[in-house]
């Protein structure tokens, strides 16, 4: 079986991303992670991938602060392309995909969201789950459509809720979850990829 090109998108830490790369460096992951691209100038997911010495990019969102300009995401179906990759791996990327790479990539986009979808989609979804009185919640790598944090699901991980946890303790541990779930979830896509 071939490594499957994947081009890694984000807007943030790139904790997920590191996640990614030690276990392609590893030899876990049946990938091989060919660019990363964030649309935050100064994104420390940038940085890591220079660490690890893969070709990275910064991608100017545009005007709009939840999706990317039309044309700045045309430029990016063609920067993925230019890179040979066939799955495209969302890390903490905060904005709506639409049909220039939706249509490029059709159920070739993953995406990792911090509690069990269907339940919190958008944002600080690890505080909704709080507020909401959750005792358990997790994190799901799922397929991504076009509507926010929905898509047929691929892999869940449960985290319990703690008596006075906190916030930033209850995120903290869903992405030890994540780190986890994410290349697990990522190597069994590839492996049924078609060569
Ligand atoms: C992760 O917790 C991920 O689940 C979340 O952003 C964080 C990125 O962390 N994504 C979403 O909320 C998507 N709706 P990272 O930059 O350290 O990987």
């Amino acid at each position: 079986m071939k490594d499957v090109p994947l081009g890694i998108l984000g807007s943030g830490k790139g904790t997920n991303c590191r996640a990614i790369l030690e276990s392609n460096r590893s030899g876990v992951l049946a990938a091989e992670v060919r660019v990363v691209i964030s649309d935050v100038f100064d994104a420390p997911i940038l940085d890591i991938a220079r660490e690890f010495s893969i070709p990275n990019a910064y991608l100017p969102p545009g005007r709009f602060h939840t999706r990317l300009e039309p044309q700045a995401e045309v430029d990016l179906v063609r920067m993925f392309r230019d890179a040979g990759v066939q799955l495209v791996i969302l890390a903490g990327f905060m904005r709506v995909l639409k049909s220039p790479m939706l249509a490029a990539f059709s159920r070739r986009i993953l995406n990792i969201h911090p509690s069990l979808l269907p339940k919190f989609p958008g944002l600080e979804a690890w505080k909704q789950a709080l507020v909401a009185g959750e005792t358990v919640t997790g994190c799901t790598v799922h397929y991504v459509d076009e509507k926010i944090d929905h898509g047929d699901i691929i892999a869940q991980r449960e985290v319990p809720i703690l008596p006075n946890d906190t916030p930033e303790g209850l995120h903290a541990r869903i992405q030890i979850a994540e780190h986890e779930l994410y290349p697990a979830a990522i190597n069994e896509v590839c492996r049924k990829l078609p060569d």
